[in-house]
């Protein structure tokens, strides 16, 4: 049994999400993980993930890891007494720790591949909520925005606590997506806000009110086929998030070195002060914007077509 999830990328409305704003994310359809459960001819749940380095049985693995939860949940919801008899391989050409979604794609996939294996599939919803439990072990206290895209494999307009809205795009539109290659735990620039709009509340709540307006505005533009409006958009959203520092030196490298290699609008994306910026672009630039990109410091470049 084999299931995949897509990865992810933030395009509207980080940070702001947190503060009950809506914010815009869509999957990366070319770079997934793939779960495989097959019976295992051996006693005991073998594990072969190789993006944790990991190869053996799953008990060695320790029961607070993100990967073990995964297990031990599923089968507490599905009222298993005893672990079955299973090998599990997990694949991944999702870079982990970069912003990408990588954890909630892997808790995704491996939820379905098992529940499906042992024939009890569990609805969508049922999947981004329990991949909402697990994330917390890597984020702290996500906002559920990475849990949705992935579970769902749409693009979604999502406020937290409301129900997922999905949506379709009327034109597809191509992304550039670039690392700084700066580790920047999602955590500590969320933490950063928060001590920020502490101190300045009201400023912060006119930051996160505008945010919202360029979040539903991009909604309008990709569900009425306008998507290179969306370039002016990533350019405002950028500033907004210069101003609630969590852009860097690196980020702010990208987006001017995208701009004027002619991609229509750039941002970071994500938790910001490292991690990954996007940038709009036509089909044709999209390689010429990369390669900008990788000669201005950027460790790895994906083009996608969002849609
Ligand atoms: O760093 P990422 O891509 O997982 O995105 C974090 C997005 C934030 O809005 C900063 C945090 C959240 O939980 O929504």
């Amino acid at each position: 049994m084999k299931s995949s999830a897509p990865g992810k990328i933030i395009l509207f409305g980080e940070h702001a999400v947190v503060y009950s704003r809506p914010a815009l994310a869509a999957p990366i359809r070319q770079a997934r993980v793939e779960a495989e459960v097959l019976d295992s001819d051996s006693p005991g749940l073998w594990l072969d993930a190789p993006l944790i380095n990991f190869h053996g049985e799953l008990s060695a693995l320790p029961a607070d890891h993100p990967i073990s939860r995964v297990f031990s949940d599923l089968f507490q919801r599905l009222s298993l007494s005893a672990p079955p008899d299973l090998r599990v391989s997990i694949k991944s050409d999702l870079p982990v720790a970069a912003g990408l979604g990588s954890g909630a794609a892997v808790s995704v996939a491996l939820l379905r591949a098992l529940s499906e294996f042992l024939h009890q599939p569990l609805p969508v919803e049922q999947v981004n909520q329990m991949t909402f439990e697990i994330e917390k072990l890597y984020h702290g206290s996500p906002s559920g925005i990475d849990n949705a895209v992935i579970a769902y494999d749409m693009p979604v307009y999502f406020i937290k606590g409301k129900p997922i809205e999905t949506f379709a795009c009327a034109k597809p539109f191509t992304l550039v997506v670039a690392d700084t290659g700066v580790p920047a735990p999602t955590k500590e620039s969320v933490g950063g806000v928060r001590r920020l709009w502490l101190r300045d509340t009201n400023r912060f709540e006119a930051l996160f009110d505008e945010i919202a307006q360029i979040s539903t505005m991009a909604r309008h533009f990709i569900e009425t086929g306008r998507p290179e409006a969306l370039g002016e958009l990533m350019n405002q959203n950028h500033e907004f998030l210069q101003e609630m520092t969590v852009s860097s030196a690196e980020l702010d490298a990208l987006v001017a070195t995208a701009r004027k290699a002619g991609a229509l609008g750039a941002k970071l994306s994500g938790g910001g002060r490292g991690g990954n910026m996007i940038a709009l672009t036509n089909q044709a630039q999209a390689q010429s914007v990369a390669q900008a990109l990788t000669s201005a410091g950027a460790v790895r470049t994906l083009i996608t077509e969002i849609c």
